[in-house]
């Protein structure tokens, strides 16, 4: 490092006094990958301790998507935290957001950076982005996610970066930075296959901007996967060979990219993909690239992977950094607003899967509001792939919560996705193609193969009294009893008449 940015290293004790109160802090990191890790922890304690002493202390902070604990975690328990968007999963800040305590917007993230360039949102005051190396002329070489950090270090007033030596310079050439320009002076993605690179390999800064450099090898904190369980892999399967079916009836061409969803379901089926045999080499046009991708490698079914993040738990960050030579070149990591283009995905024709909380009859899904409420993480990219893919599946457990909760349900709680823009559920129990079915041939599809035969008369009960009562026919829908089974689940803690858990 020369002189220029060695004045600027400092303690993250140090680069936290160099924030004020009422800061918008655009942060690196995107679902655990890539997030700074000490100046959110020293700022936190900072905050906290000033707020001990009776002086107003609240930041508010834009990422990418889900940052670790020792960013959005501390930020919440120290009770700093003002405004936050657009997608967390943290435990402490779910808590706060749901008790009132911080305002959250929940947004699709495809469209986060082009809201803030283009001053619908407002632009942060500061940066503060994990990066693996930094040049005197303002390079930006990012860490393991690409989120919306180029926005955010073009546009904020002041820079702070978190330069992480864990890897080494293993992510050298992992990044594609490319950023779009906003309408009217928009011109197409030129990304003609998954693996295209368009951009550079670093993100561009006016170095006078960077205030503080920290230095950190502390590794993402993302929890290990557990082996796939048996409802994921039933799941996983019956996924599959519908793709097979489909393929047989000549309704699906080869060679079409995949984009996988968060979670154990997502990550089983994309292991489901490694050992079947009829299953050929994939790519993955995808938001997160989760560590399944080893299954893959190790099979030798992976062509190539694009995403914003590379989202590993430490196990295998290891696995990963001693293989980094070998693997690199099939690794593409994206700005999330290119990761998840509308354009980019209808051109490449993706089959997108997401995992949602609830479905209903209709084929309205639920993918981040308990009860319609309480926020669990959020809308993520899902609908930025369900809405433009070549074929959508939305894959859940026919119940949560030990069979008390039915994720079938007569009207969805929340809805992030209309019955316009879903084409395939997945359960246990089996899978519903809903392209082109009406509303009422599209209810008994779902009741009968994706439902829970538990609760299958309730729905059918439910639905049959919509056909008796409801004054349009088209939909049928009788407001006076639709929730009947979410209120009753919150009365007595189970959706079913009886006691479903003896069931399971
Ligand atoms: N009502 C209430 N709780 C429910 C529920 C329902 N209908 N369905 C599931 N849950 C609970 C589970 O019991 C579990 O709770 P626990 O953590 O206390 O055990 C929790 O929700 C997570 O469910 P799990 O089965 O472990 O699923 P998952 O890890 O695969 O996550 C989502 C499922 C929907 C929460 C997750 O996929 C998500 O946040 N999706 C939205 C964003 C997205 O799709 N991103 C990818 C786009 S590229």
């Amino acid at each position: 490092m020369t002189d220029s940015l060695q004045c600027k290293v400092m303690s993250a004790e140090e680069a936290a006094t160099l924030i004020q109160n009422g800061e918008l802090i655009g942060v690196s990191g995107f679902t655990l990958a890539g997030y700074p890790k000490e100046v959110p922890k020293a700022l936190a304690e900072r905050g906290k301790a000033l707020r001990e002493a009776g002086v107003d202390f609240k930041v508010s902070l834009f990422s990418g998507a889900s940052t670790g604990d020792e960013c959005d975690g501390n930020l919440a328990r120290a009770g700093i935290l003002d405004w936050r968007m657009p997608y967390q999963s943290n435990p402490s800040l779910r808590k706060a957001i749901n008790d009132g305590s911080v305002r959250y917007l929940d947004a699709h993230l495809g469209c986060m950076g082009p809201m803030v360039r283009s001053g619908a949102l407002p632009h942060p005051t500061l940066a503060i982005i994990e990066a693996v190396a930094v040049t005197p002329d303002g390079r930006v070489y990012l860490s393991s996610s690409g989120g919306n950090s180029a926005t955010y270090l073009a546009l904020a007033d002041k820079i702070i970066l978190e330069i992480n030596s864990l890897y080494g310079d293993a992510f050298l050439g992992f990044h594609d930075t490319f950023v779009p320009a906003l309408a009217p002076f928009a011109k197409p993605i030129p990304i003609l296959s998954a693996g295209d690179r368009v951009g550079e390999e670093f993100v561009r800064v006016d170095p006078s901007k960077i205030i503080a450099i920290v230095h950190t090898d502390r590794a993402d904190s993302v929890n290990s996967f557990s082996e796939p369980d048996p409802t994921s892999k039933i799941i996983a399967g019956q996924i599959l060979e519908f793709l097979h079916h489909e393929r047989k009836k000549g309704r699906l061409p080869e060679g079409l990219p995949y984009q996988s969803g968060v979670g154990n379901v997502a990550n089983a089926v994309l292991c489901a993909m490694a050992n079947d045999p009829l299953q050929g080499c994939i790519s993955l046009y995808t938001e997160v690239i989760q560590e399944a991708v080893f299954t893959l490698l190790e099979a030798e079914k992976l062509k190539g992977a694009s995403g914003t993040a590379l989202t590993f738990s430490t196990a295998a960050q290891k696995l990963f950094k001693t293989n980094v030579n070998s693997w690199k070149k099939r690794f593409v990591l994206r700005q999330q607003e290119v990761s998840n283009s509308p354009e980019v995905i209808r051109r490449l024709g993706i089959i997108s899967m997401n995992t949602a909380l609830e479905c209903d009859i209709y084929g309205n899904v639920n993918s981040s509001h308990v009860s319609g409420m309480s926020i669990m993480n959020g809308i993520g990219g899902s609908a930025d792939f369900a809405r433009n893919c070549a074929l959508g599946f939305f894959m859940t457990p026919s119940t949560a919560k030990n069979g008390a909760i039915s994720a079938i349900v007569p009207l969805v709680s929340h809805v992030d996705h209309t019955d316009h823009d879903t084409m395939i559920f997945v359960t246990e129990q089996g899978l519903a193609d809903l392209r082109g079915l009406d509303p009422i041939t599209r209810a008994h599809a779902i009741i009968d193969h994706c439902a829970h035969p538990h609760y299958r008369h309730l729905l059918n009960e439910s639905l049959n009294f919509s056909l008796r009562f409801s004054k349009g026919k088209h939909l049928p829908l009788s407001l006076e009893q639709v929730f009947d089974m979410h209120l009753r689940f919150m009365k007595t803690g189970n959706m079913a008449e009886d006691n479903f858990e003896t069931f399971i």
